[in-house]
Protein backbone atom coordinates (compact mmCIF):
# COMPACT_ATOMS: atom_id res chain seq x y z
CA UNK A 1 0.00 0.00 0.00
CA UNK A 2 0.75 3.28 -0.45
CA UNK A 3 2.09 5.60 2.19
CA UNK A 4 0.45 8.65 2.67
CA UNK A 5 2.11 11.99 2.75
CA UNK A 6 1.45 15.03 3.72
CA UNK A 7 2.42 18.59 2.18
CA UNK A 8 3.10 21.07 4.99
CA UNK A 9 3.31 24.72 3.43
CA UNK A 10 5.38 27.21 5.25
CA UNK A 11 4.02 30.45 5.95
CA UNK A 12 7.47 32.30 5.89
CA UNK A 13 7.30 33.17 2.50
CA UNK A 14 4.38 35.92 2.83
CA UNK A 15 5.80 39.02 4.86
CA UNK A 16 2.57 40.46 5.69
CA UNK A 17 0.43 39.14 8.41
CA UNK A 18 -2.86 39.41 6.18
CA UNK A 19 -1.40 38.30 3.34
CA UNK A 20 -0.17 35.46 5.19
CA UNK A 21 -3.73 34.89 6.24
CA UNK A 22 -5.15 35.02 2.70
CA UNK A 23 -2.47 32.66 1.79
CA UNK A 24 -3.30 30.03 4.18
CA UNK A 25 -7.25 30.63 3.09
CA UNK A 26 -6.66 30.05 -0.36
CA UNK A 27 -4.77 26.53 0.18
CA UNK A 28 -7.70 25.48 2.42
CA UNK A 29 -8.11 21.59 1.00
CA UNK A 30 -5.30 21.80 -0.66
CA UNK A 31 -2.61 21.91 1.66
CA UNK A 32 -2.82 19.26 4.53
CA UNK A 33 -1.05 21.46 7.02
CA UNK A 34 -0.07 25.20 7.24
CA UNK A 35 3.31 25.48 8.34
CA UNK A 36 3.87 28.40 10.56
CA UNK A 37 7.41 29.56 10.84
CA UNK A 38 7.65 31.60 14.17
CA UNK A 39 11.29 33.24 14.79
CA UNK A 40 12.01 35.36 17.96
CA UNK A 41 15.18 37.33 16.00
CA UNK A 42 17.44 35.44 18.37
CA UNK A 43 16.88 31.90 17.23
CA UNK A 44 17.65 32.42 14.07
CA UNK A 45 17.44 35.91 12.43
CA UNK A 46 14.66 38.33 10.97
CA UNK A 47 11.98 37.81 13.49
CA UNK A 48 8.69 36.70 12.22
CA UNK A 49 4.47 37.22 13.28
CA UNK A 50 3.46 35.61 16.74
CA UNK A 51 0.56 33.46 18.04
CA UNK A 52 -1.53 36.22 16.60
CA UNK A 53 -1.16 35.52 13.12
CA UNK A 54 -1.77 31.81 14.27
CA UNK A 55 -4.77 32.31 15.80
CA UNK A 56 -5.82 34.52 13.07
CA UNK A 57 -5.01 31.85 10.29
CA UNK A 58 -7.08 28.68 13.02
CA UNK A 59 -10.29 31.02 13.11
CA UNK A 60 -10.44 31.96 9.18
CA UNK A 61 -9.46 28.29 7.89
CA UNK A 62 -10.14 24.50 8.36
CA UNK A 63 -6.61 23.43 7.60
CA UNK A 64 -4.68 22.24 10.55
CA UNK A 65 -1.61 23.80 12.08
CA UNK A 66 1.94 22.79 12.21
CA UNK A 67 3.69 25.77 14.31
CA UNK A 68 7.26 25.26 14.20
CA UNK A 69 9.17 27.42 16.82
CA UNK A 70 12.58 28.48 16.17
CA UNK A 71 12.69 30.63 19.64
CA UNK A 72 15.09 31.22 22.10
CA UNK A 73 12.76 30.65 25.11
CA UNK A 74 10.34 28.03 23.61
CA UNK A 75 8.80 26.83 27.29
CA UNK A 76 7.20 30.39 27.59
CA UNK A 77 5.67 30.48 24.28
CA UNK A 78 3.92 26.78 24.54
CA UNK A 79 0.80 27.36 26.07
CA UNK A 80 0.26 30.78 23.76
CA UNK A 81 0.88 28.78 20.78
CA UNK A 82 -1.12 25.69 22.02
CA UNK A 83 -4.52 28.11 22.82
CA UNK A 84 -3.43 29.66 19.00
CA UNK A 85 -4.77 26.68 17.83
CA UNK A 86 -1.65 24.45 17.10
CA UNK A 87 -2.39 21.22 16.33
CA UNK A 88 1.40 20.01 15.68
CA UNK A 89 4.11 22.14 17.82
CA UNK A 90 7.62 21.79 17.61
CA UNK A 91 10.62 22.88 19.81
CA UNK A 92 14.22 22.85 18.84
CA UNK A 93 16.64 20.78 21.09
CA UNK A 94 19.04 23.72 20.75
CA UNK A 95 16.78 25.69 22.26
CA UNK A 96 17.08 24.25 25.67
CA UNK A 97 20.10 24.01 27.71
CA UNK A 98 17.97 22.36 30.87
CA UNK A 99 16.89 18.80 28.47
CA UNK A 100 15.09 17.61 31.23
CA UNK A 101 12.96 20.64 30.87
CA UNK A 102 12.63 19.70 26.90
CA UNK A 103 11.94 16.03 28.07
CA UNK A 104 9.00 17.71 30.56
CA UNK A 105 7.83 20.52 27.69
CA UNK A 106 7.03 17.57 24.91
CA UNK A 107 5.01 15.71 27.53
CA UNK A 108 3.28 18.57 28.46
CA UNK A 109 2.31 19.77 24.88
CA UNK A 110 0.94 15.99 24.43
CA UNK A 111 -1.17 16.38 27.38
CA UNK A 112 -2.68 18.72 26.39
CA UNK A 113 -3.78 17.22 22.87
CA UNK A 114 -1.30 18.75 20.88
CA UNK A 115 1.10 17.03 18.94
CA UNK A 116 4.28 17.28 20.60
CA UNK A 117 6.95 17.97 17.62
CA UNK A 118 10.91 17.94 18.23
CA UNK A 119 13.26 19.55 15.98
CA UNK A 120 17.22 19.87 15.34
CA UNK A 121 19.62 22.05 13.44
CA UNK A 122 21.49 20.60 10.64
CA UNK A 123 24.85 20.61 12.14
CA UNK A 124 23.55 18.79 15.69
CA UNK A 125 24.22 14.60 15.37
CA UNK A 126 21.00 12.70 15.50
CA UNK A 127 22.49 10.42 18.70
CA UNK A 128 21.99 13.50 20.72
CA UNK A 129 18.53 13.47 20.12
CA UNK A 130 17.49 9.65 20.38
CA UNK A 131 16.37 9.54 23.58
CA UNK A 132 13.88 11.99 23.02
CA UNK A 133 12.28 10.37 20.34
CA UNK A 134 10.15 7.97 22.73
CA UNK A 135 7.74 11.09 23.28
CA UNK A 136 7.31 12.85 20.41
CA UNK A 137 4.92 12.82 17.51
CA UNK A 138 6.80 14.32 14.83
CA UNK A 139 10.13 14.51 13.85
CA UNK A 140 11.18 17.74 12.34
CA UNK A 141 14.41 17.28 10.19
CA UNK A 142 16.10 20.32 9.25
CA UNK A 143 17.29 20.29 5.51
CA UNK A 144 19.07 24.08 5.76
CA UNK A 145 20.14 26.31 8.38
CA UNK A 146 16.34 27.75 10.38
CA UNK A 147 15.93 31.21 9.19
CA UNK A 148 15.01 31.70 5.35
CA UNK A 149 13.19 30.10 2.68
CA UNK A 150 14.75 29.46 -0.53
CA UNK A 151 18.05 27.40 0.08
CA UNK A 152 19.34 24.55 -1.09
CA UNK A 153 18.77 20.98 0.71
CA UNK A 154 21.86 19.73 2.49
CA UNK A 155 23.09 16.84 0.43
CA UNK A 156 23.53 14.84 4.20
CA UNK A 157 19.26 15.00 4.65
CA UNK A 158 18.86 11.77 2.45
CA UNK A 159 21.28 9.83 4.96
CA UNK A 160 20.20 11.05 8.03
CA UNK A 161 16.80 10.88 7.14
CA UNK A 162 16.99 6.56 6.75
CA UNK A 163 19.34 7.06 9.72
CA UNK A 164 16.25 8.03 11.39
CA UNK A 165 13.89 5.81 9.80
CA UNK A 166 15.68 2.60 11.00
CA UNK A 167 15.86 3.69 14.08
CA UNK A 168 12.25 4.36 14.31
CA UNK A 169 11.60 0.73 12.87
CA UNK A 170 14.49 -1.10 15.11
CA UNK A 171 12.28 0.49 18.73
CA UNK A 172 8.87 0.17 17.09
CA UNK A 173 8.47 4.21 17.54
CA UNK A 174 5.57 5.47 15.60
CA UNK A 175 6.80 9.55 15.23
CA UNK A 176 5.94 10.81 11.92
CA UNK A 177 9.40 12.20 10.32
CA UNK A 178 8.86 16.07 8.50
CA UNK A 179 11.89 17.75 6.08
CA UNK A 180 11.93 21.51 6.33
CA UNK A 181 13.85 23.54 4.21
CA UNK A 182 15.30 23.11 0.62
CA UNK A 183 12.50 20.30 -0.41
CA UNK A 184 11.79 20.65 -4.20
CA UNK A 185 9.47 18.96 -6.95
CA UNK A 186 12.93 17.03 -7.97
CA UNK A 187 14.00 15.94 -4.40
CA UNK A 188 10.69 14.74 -2.98
CA UNK A 189 10.54 11.50 -4.43
CA UNK A 190 14.12 10.92 -2.65
CA UNK A 191 13.18 12.45 0.35
CA UNK A 192 9.77 10.26 0.56
CA UNK A 193 11.92 7.12 -0.46
CA UNK A 194 14.45 7.70 2.42
CA UNK A 195 11.66 8.34 5.22
CA UNK A 196 9.62 11.48 5.05
CA UNK A 197 6.01 11.63 5.56
CA UNK A 198 5.55 14.93 5.83
CA UNK A 199 7.20 17.59 3.42
CA UNK A 200 7.54 21.88 4.77
CA UNK A 201 7.40 23.31 1.41
CA UNK A 202 8.09 27.28 1.09
CA UNK A 203 9.19 28.26 -1.93
CA UNK A 204 8.26 25.33 -4.21
CA UNK A 205 4.40 25.76 -3.58
CA UNK A 206 4.97 29.87 -3.20
CA UNK A 207 6.63 30.18 -6.32
CA UNK A 208 4.59 27.61 -8.75
CA UNK A 209 2.07 28.80 -11.60
CA UNK A 210 -0.38 26.08 -10.00
CA UNK A 211 -0.18 25.79 -6.16
CA UNK A 212 -2.58 22.95 -6.23
CA UNK A 213 -0.52 21.08 -8.68
CA UNK A 214 2.54 21.92 -6.75
CA UNK A 215 1.55 19.92 -3.52
CA UNK A 216 0.29 16.95 -5.65
CA UNK A 217 3.21 16.75 -7.50
CA UNK A 218 5.29 17.27 -4.33
CA UNK A 219 3.29 14.30 -3.18
CA UNK A 220 3.90 12.59 -5.95
CA UNK A 221 0.73 12.01 -7.71
C1 LIG B 1 13.40 27.60 7.44
C2 LIG B 1 11.94 27.32 7.64
C3 LIG B 1 11.31 26.61 6.51
C4 LIG B 1 11.35 27.34 5.20
C5 LIG B 1 11.11 26.41 4.05
O1 LIG B 1 13.91 28.08 8.62
O2 LIG B 1 11.75 26.57 8.81
O3 LIG B 1 9.99 26.23 6.85
O4 LIG B 1 10.41 28.36 5.15
O5 LIG B 1 11.25 27.12 2.85
P1 LIG B 1 11.77 26.40 1.51
O6 LIG B 1 10.86 25.26 1.23
O7 LIG B 1 11.69 27.49 0.48
O8 LIG B 1 13.17 25.98 1.77
ZN1 LIG C 1 9.89 25.53 9.42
Amino acid sequence: MKRNIDISVSTLTVDEADEVIKYAKSLQGIADFMHCDIIDGKFAPKATYNYDVVENINQNCLTMLDVHLMVEEPSAEIDDYIAAGANILTVHYEAYEDKEKLNSDLIHIRNCNTLAGLSFKPETPFKDIKMFCFNIDVLLVMGVEPGACGQKLLPNTFSKLKKIASFREANKLKFKIEVDGGVTEENAQTLISAGADILVSGNAVYKAKDRAKAINVLRGL
